[in-house]
């Protein structure tokens, strides 16, 4: 068997997404869940990573750890692919370049529509229910050095109706992330890492 390529994940909150990513790669023969970056200390996805044993890295705004570059950090550590799930700081360059087309990101919402700067967890959600959608679901892509703007690989979307409010739509949409994300992140990594 080759080796497995790692994974880090990259969030900031609950981290739902995180760990149903950890648990589908657990037997995995392609890849594994390296570790969590964090850049909240009190986040809930740092418990997770704790809960499934995988390393914790808690970053700074200059995506430092400690006195190290994290880029130094997932080098060191071989790391393969990063997966954002709730991250909410921009990427530097520095990482969109050293990991070109090797960085997905998922979005709560069918890009282009309701992306970009400060669109994110329940203002997505609220920005789709307020533009009185009739569809929303989730929007899984490449990462480059703008917001939301990176090559779309996957789209998945969930009828809603007048009777959806911004909380159901985002029990609908976290619906789509668990069906589909750990899969489309799999898929990519078999086409390309
Ligand atoms: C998810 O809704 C995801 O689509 C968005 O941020 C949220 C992360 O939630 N990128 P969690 O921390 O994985 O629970």
């Amino acid at each position: 068997m080759s080796k497995r390529k790692k994974i880090a994940i990259f969030g900031s909150g609950a981290g739902s997404n995180a760990e149903q990513i950890i648990s589908y790669f657990k037997n995995n023969e392609l890849a594994q869940v390296w570790g969590v970056v964090c850049n909240k200390k009190q986040a809930g996805i740092l418990k997770v990573a704790a809960n499934n044993n995988v390393e914790r890295v808690v970053i700074n705004s200059d995506f430092k750890c400690g006195e190290q570059e994290l880029l130094e950090v997932l080098k060191d550590a071989q790391v393969d692919f990063i997966v954002l799930a709730g991250f909410l700081r921009k990427i530097p360059l520095s990482l969109t370049r050293a990991y070109e087309n090797r960085i997905l990101n998922i979005h709560p919402s069918l890009l282009p529509k309701h992306g970009g700067k400060g669109m994110y967890g329940k203002h997505v959600h609220q920005a789709v229910f307020d533009a009185k959608e009739h569809q929303s679901g989730i929007t899984i892509h490449f990462v480059n050095e703008e917001y939301d703007e990176g090559a779309i690989i996957f789209q998945a979307s969930v009828d809603l109706d007048a009777n959806d409010s911004p909380e159901t739509i985002e029990e609908k949409v976290r619906l789509l992330e668990k069906k589909h994300f750990p899969q489309q992140i799999e898929k990519t990594i078999r086409n390309g890492v």
